[in-house]
Parts: structure tokens; sequence; C-alpha cells
């Protein structure tokens, strides 16, 4: 079946929501149906592989592998719910854990249960306005004695690498959410020192579904070797930071236009979020939400983020913003983000106040040729993507920087979100 055939919005994760407030244990119920292993002769790891779903966190790994992965390794196993969201364009955990607590929280305990799992860890942001909701929710869960797995919520540091699964599980082993060089990773030895389930909280919400429903049912909208629905935040002319649900496979101009966003009113649109990748209106229109379709032509789904730039905003001071963000949250722990993102930022930064000097471009070229796959975690990777895909999306701006004549006139600066950095704060 063509991606196009199957391209209508899917209400499954968002069934049942509510637009200003969590839904009850009770609500939850009558929206999704009773929480339930797989029926009789099914197990729910065989039913998560066969369901074809890859994790929502942004590597996109098949979700059944690592569970099995885990299962195999130790008698007693952890699983960890990543719901930081550290991507700052990402809203969709957000939305998720504050309108659907229940449905991550089913889908840990029955990943616990299928992994034999007897702890269970749950991550967001410190401050993360979700909290009044999961601390709700749990409080629901001890009443109605759902879960035999306990679940302890945990608030990370606000730091763009922290929520890395090998910066989480150090976290919780008591040390600083700072990614640590591996291996051993998680899956392998993990929270106190046991095999360690690490999803995304979206992930864990499709396991959930998968137990109920089955992996026939998941696999009935969507593309055909990614199957389902996924959770896509949009921002563009016409809105901001809507997540809808859509089914995989749908092109970027049907989500974007399910979202409200006007493609045509936009000069590029950025793919997957900071770690993604940007491209211009054209190829925009033509790409599809899978991650083979999206990796095929150099990018990625990365967080689910589609950003879509409106005219009249300044490309160069933008990559500049962002950029300087990137380097600000490395852990600088490995040379190339030591060195070589605040050398991309500052360079951007030349750029972006019109003193350009050609030898300081060379050396952007340099650096951002250099550095993927030479930290200990993808983070200069994903800066470098965000980097250079932006210097070639943007390639009108750029130019007119490097002549010194600075934004078109008008220009308006400080549209993509940058949150501030907690210096220093690892713990
Ligand atoms: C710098 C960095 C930041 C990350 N931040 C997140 C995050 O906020 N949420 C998330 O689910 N995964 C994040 N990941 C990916 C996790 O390391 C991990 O792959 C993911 O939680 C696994 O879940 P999944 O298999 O369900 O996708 C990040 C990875 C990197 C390199
Ligand atoms: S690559 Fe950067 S963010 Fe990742 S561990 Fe090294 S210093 Fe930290």
């Amino acid at each position: 079946m063509s991606p196009a055939a199957r391209s209508k919005p899917t209400a499954r994760l968002l069934a049942g929501l509510l637009p200003d407030r969590a839904l009850t244990w009770e609500e939850h119920l009558a929206a999704h149906g009773p929480l339930a292993q797989p029926g009789p002769g099914k197990h729910l790891v065989v039913e998560v592989e066969r369901s074809g779903l890859l994790g929502r966190g942004g590597a996109g790994f098949p979700t059944g592998r690592k569970m099995r992965t885990v299962a195999a390794g130790a008698r007693r196993t952890v699983v960890v719910a990543n719901g930081a969201e550290s991507e700052p364009a990402s809203h969709k955990d957000h939305v998720l854990l504050s309108h659907e607590p229940h449905l991550v929280l089913d889908g840990m305990e029955l990943a616990a249960g299928a992994i034999a799992a007897d702890q269970g860890h749950l991550l967001v942001h410190r401050g993360s306005s979700a909290l009044p909701a999961l601390r709700v929710a749990l409080a629901e869960r001890a009443r109605a004695r759902v879960d035999r797995t306990p679940v302890t919520l945990h608030e990370l540091p606000a730091r763009y690498v922290a929520s890395e699964e090998s910066a989480l599980v150090h976290f919780l082993n008591g040390g600083d959410a700072k990614p640590t060089y591996t291996p051993p990773r998680p899956f392998e030895q993990g929270v106190a020192r046991r095999p360690t389930l690490v999803n995304n909280v979206e992930t864990l919400a499709q396991v959930a579904l998968i137990a109920r429903h089955g992996s026939e049912w998941f696999r009935a909208v969507g593309d055909a070797d990614e199957p389902g629905t996924l959770l896509v935040t949009v921002s563009g002319p016409g809105t901001v930071d809507k997540v809808v649900e859509v089914p995989t496979g749908t092109s970027l101009e049907q989500t974007t236009r399910v979202a409200g966003v006007d493609l045509g009113a936009a000069s590029a649109v950025l793919v997957g979020g900071y770690f993604g990748t940007w491209v211009g209106i054209g190829q925009a229109r033509a790409l599809h939400l899978t991650q083979h379709a999206l990796r095929a032509g150099g990018g990625a789904l990365g967080a689910g983020v589609l950003l879509a730039v409106p005219h009249g905003v300044c490309g160069v001071t933008e990559l500049a913003r962002v950029a300087r963000y990137l380097a600000r949250e490395s852990a600088g722990q490995c040379g190339p983000c030591l060195n070589g993102l605040p050398a991309i930022a500052a360079a951007l930064e030349e750029l972006a106040g019109g003193s350009w000097d050609p030898r300081r471009g060379a050396a952007l070229d340099r650096w951002l040729s250099l550095m993927p796959g030479r930290g200990a975690c993808r983070h200069p990777d994903g800066a470098t993507r965000f980097v250079g895909t932006g210097l070639a999306a943007f390639a009108e701006d750029v130019e007119r920087h490097q002549r010194g004549m600075i934004c078109a006139p008008g220009a308006r600066t400080g549209w993509l979100p940058v949150p501030a950095t907690a210096e220093g704060v690892w713990r």
C-alpha cells in the first residue's frame, strides 16, 4: 500500500485525550480497555517483535529485539522510561505524560513483566509540568493495586545530553547525568549493574497498546516495514508546538497540513529536531515519515520534530543561536565537544554579525567534516548535521552574510526555541 493511501490521521495513543487534564485511571480504562498481557499462548516480547515497533526516542532501534536482549541477560532486570524530552522543539512526550500518564505506566508495568524486571524508573526534567499528573497517576495505581513492579519517579537535570541513555543510567547509579564511555551498554549492564531496558515513553505507550490489541492490530496502519502510528511535534507558519498522531509513512506535507502549518509560507524545514536535518521546501514536500525513507536522504526522524521556518526569519542567526546552545549543552568530556562545538558556534556568530573571514569558513568546513563519530555519544554528530544541512538550506542567507550584508531588512530572529542552560548542574 502506498504511503499516501495510509496517510489519514489516526488516534491510538491520543484516543480519549482531554485537552486540559490527564485521564484518570477509570477514564483511561474506558478509553483503552483493561490492562492485560497478550492473550493465552502469546508472549509480549514476541508480540512486540512481530509488531515491528521501532523506538520513538530518536535512534529507531527495534524495541522487541532490545527487550529480548535485556531479558536474556540476567534473572532480574530493570526498566527505565525516558520521559526527559530534552529536544527543545519536541513536546510529544510531555503531551503523553501530562494527558495519558497511565498509558506510559502500563507500558512500564507490562514490559517489566515480560523481561522479569523488579524495578522501574521514570525520568523527566527537573520541574517538568508533567510531574503533578504523574504523581496523581502513580497514587491512583497504588490505590487500585495495578502494578507489581514498583515505579520511582526521578527529576533529571534539564540538560540536552542528560537524557542520553548511558547518562540516565549513570544518574540513577548515583553519578552525574553525563554520557559515559561505553561499553558496557545499559542493555548489558545498567542500573545496579543489571541489564536495563531504556525506552522512550512513547515507545512504552505503544507497547501497552500492542499488549492489549496484538501485533496484527498494530501493523494494520502505517508503513509496511515500520508500522504503527507516530507522535510528531509540528511548528511553522500557522501553528506552534502542535502534537499530532499520524501513521508512519505519512507524507511530511500531509502531517504539517493536519497540524495547521502553511508550508508555502516557509523557507526550510527542520526534520527530527536539533540532531536532525534541514531540507528545502521542495524536498520537504516529497518526504515521508519513516526511518528508512529519511535515512536514504541523509536525514533522521529523530524525536519526531517538524519545524518549518517562516519566510523572513534569518537562517544564519538561527543556526548561530542553536549552535551556541548545543555547545553550552555538551558534557565537555570529549575533544569534539570541548573544542569543536564552541569553534563552530563562534564562526556562525561571526557570520551572523557580518564579519566573515574566509579562513573561518575553511575551519568551519574542517570541523563539520572531522567531528562526527568522534565523541563518546552522538552529540557532536547531531550538532554537525544540524549546522551542515542548515548552511545548505539557508544558502541565500549565508551568501548575504558572507558579503557583509547581515540580515535582510525586517528579518526576524529568535524563532527557534533555545532554553537557558543550567550551567554546571549535572545532578
Ligand atoms: C544527546 C542525546 C540526547 C537524547 N535525549 C533523549 C530524550 O530526551 N528522550 C529519549 O527518549 N531519548 C533520548 N536519546 C536517545 C536515548 O539515548 C535512547 O536511545 C532512547 O531513550 C531509547 O529509547 P527507544 O529505544 O524507545 O527509542 C538521546 C540520545 C542522545 C545521544
Ligand atoms: S561527545 Fe560531547 S556530549 Fe557526548 S559524552 Fe563527549 S563531551 Fe559529552
